[in-house]
């Protein structure tokens, strides 16, 4: 059984400037252990994603429709009071900032020992073990002394080091992760993913990873799922998505990656904006960008097909894997 289940997911936000429909019939599954790296320019609906998998959203915003299945519990069923006791336990959020989860006035080892003990009885000496152990598996250096400290001591990487050992705590079975390393320099980036790969590997925890950039994806997850304007345009496996993409978009992002782009390229950037979400086109959202683009695009908008195993694409004119070779 998968860990989780998402099916035609939709969350819109009931703005003054109409209705944003910000994920739009997401779709996407999760074994114990895979990585999904969740990919898109800013706006695509990635964090809206995120949120609404750990009921988080907020008005205007509201989701709408689809089921999330978190180990075969549909939880739009659930309770606020189940659905909290799932949240820091079972399913975790990282977020970009990490005083999203920290509190400033609190000491870590208050903190920490409270995510524990709010989820579990066990004694704070149990709990503060089960902190130190988390921190140190994380990089922390000397975990047992930094468990006294609040979190301006801790540089901006150690911070998320802390925020990702809370994440940690208590051996979720998902955890949502977004963007949480976009801040911090390319070395300390590479290691915190390193580091968070192989503890989900080792512990089962399925997780799925939220970023712009494609090159953090290339090294970090199993499947990816492209987003564009709130809805998934590409997904497969990672190697196959990357070596071979079929969606124009892909294709554009992987364009301004160094190293990715034919040899003797130079680096491209997709030309134009992201959509106003609130302002669609009628056809497909990518067609003022695309450079594949006809009239059928501008007139309907594509639906999702499989393209092969584990492949699905949103296009009516997708790049065949013959046209790169040529
Ligand atoms: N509180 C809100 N009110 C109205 N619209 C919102 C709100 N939050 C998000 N949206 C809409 O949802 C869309 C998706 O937002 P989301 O935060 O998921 O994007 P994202 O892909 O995470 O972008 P980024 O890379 O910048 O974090 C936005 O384009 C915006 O139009
Ligand atoms: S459907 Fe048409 S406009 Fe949209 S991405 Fe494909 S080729 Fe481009
Ligand atoms: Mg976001």
């Amino acid at each position: 059984m998968s860990v989780l289940d998402v099916r035609d997911l939709q969350t819109h936000f009931f703005t003054d400037a109409g209705v944003v429909k910000a994920v739009d019939g997401v779709s996407f599954s999760l074994d114990a252990g895979e990585v999904l790296g969740l990919v898109g320019e800013s706006g695509s609906g990635k964090s809206v994603t995120g949120f609404s998998i750990l009921r988080l959203v907020d008005a205007p915003g509201r989701v709408v429709g689809g089921q999330i299945n978190f180990k075969g519990q549909d939880l739009a069923t659930l309770s606020n009071r189940e659905m909290r006791s799932l949240r820091g336990n079972r399913i975790a959020m990282i977020f970009q900032d990490p005083m999203m989860t920290l509190n400033p006035v609190l000491r870590i080892e208050t903190q920490m020992v409270e995510a524990v003990r709010a989820h579990h009885r066990v004694s704070h000496a149990a709990a503060k073990d089960r902190a130190i152990r988390v921190l140190a598996r994380v990089g922390i250096p000397s975990p047992a002394d930094r468990l006294a400290a609040y979190p301006h001591q801790f540089s901006g990487g150690m911070r998320q080091r802390v925020a990702i050992a809370i994440a940690l705590l208590n051996g979720p079975d998902l955890i949502v992760a977004d963007e949480p390393t976009t801040a911090l320099d390319v070395t300390i980036q590479s290691q915190i993913l390193a580091e968070v790969q192989e503890l989900a590997r080792e512990t089962g925890t399925a997780l799925i990873w939220i970023t712009h950039d494609l090159a953090v994806v290339a090294g970090l997850a199993d499947k990816v799922s492209v987003m564009y304007a709130g809805r998934i345009v590409e997904s497969g496996p990672t190697d196959d998505v990357l070596t071979a993409p079929g969606h124009p978009y892909t294709e554009g992002l992987l364009g301004s990656i160094p190293g990715h782009g034919r040899r003797g390229e130079r680096l491209t950037q997709i030309p134009g904006m992201a959509p106003n979400m609130a302002r669609l086109p009628v056809g497909c959202a990518f067609a003022p960008r695309c450079h594949r683009v006809d009239e059928t695009c501008r007139a309907k908008a594509p639906a999702i097909t499989d393209i092969g195993p584990k492949r699905g694409l949103r296009c009516f004119h997708p790049i065949v894997e013959t046209e790169g070779a040529a």
